[in-house]
């Protein structure tokens, strides 16, 4: 009876993590999307938060600890995004990470997963993983009929514009941009 109890326990644990991964969007587009990752921790089984960390493709990638303090372990990551993390409230605590849309790569797609490792009441350690979410990072959509729209494209037919300035006889070349900007 009380094996069966045992049993039964151990598949509830396993299947309700402690920590849970949430994204602002599993399909990003570069220059398009802005991309938010967030580690939440919600349960009043625990003391206190250690440290929460994230990684991508089985690799740390950015850590918090108890105190708010932030660790980057992807250094090139620390340079184009952001990350606040709470770890005081064992019913409300979270480590955010958001890389504005300008700053996407196509390095950042890959398999994300966030990691805890926590006091529970009793004091005894725990640790735990969130489920996995895989986010895909996609080329900006070219065959565009509005026209342009999105930053790199403003820019790029700037360029095109420019160049074409100094050939000012060149009407003919002149509209076709033009016709591809209205
Ligand atoms: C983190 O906090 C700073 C100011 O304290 C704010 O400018 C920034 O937007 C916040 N970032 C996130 C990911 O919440
Ligand atoms: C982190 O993101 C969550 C979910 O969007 C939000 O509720 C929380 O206030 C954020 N906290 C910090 C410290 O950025
Ligand atoms: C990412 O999304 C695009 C567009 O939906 C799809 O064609 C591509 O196969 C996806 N890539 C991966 C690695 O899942």
């Amino acid at each position: 009876m009380s094996s069966l109890l045992t049993v039964y326990l151990s598949i509830v644990n396993a299947a309700y993590a402690i920590i849970t991964i949430e994204v602002s969007s599993k399909f990003v587009e570069l220059d398009r999307t802005n991309l938010k990752i967030s580690c939440l921790v919600s349960d009043n089984s625990l003391n206190s938060l250690d440290v929460i960390q994230l990684t991508r493709e089985g690799t740390n990638i950015v850590s918090a600890t108890m105190d708010g303090k932030v660790f980057w372990q992807d250094k090139m990551l620390e340079t184009r995004s952001d990350c606040n993390a709470s770890l005081i409230n064992v019913l409300a605590s979270c480590l955010n990470l958001t890389i504005p849309k300008t700053n996407v790569i196509k390095g950042d797609m890959g398999v994300y997963r966030c990691e805890l490792s926590a006091e529970k009441r009793d004091s005894s350690l725990y640790l735990d993983k969130s489920g996995e979410i895989f986010i895909n990072i996609t080329e900006k959509y070219t065959k565009d009929t509005n026209g342009v729209s999105g930053s790199t494209a403003s820019r790029s037919t700037l360029r095109e514009i420019t160049v074409l300035m100094k050939d000012w006889k060149n009407q003919h070349l002149l509209e076709i941009v033009m016709r591809k900007i209205c």
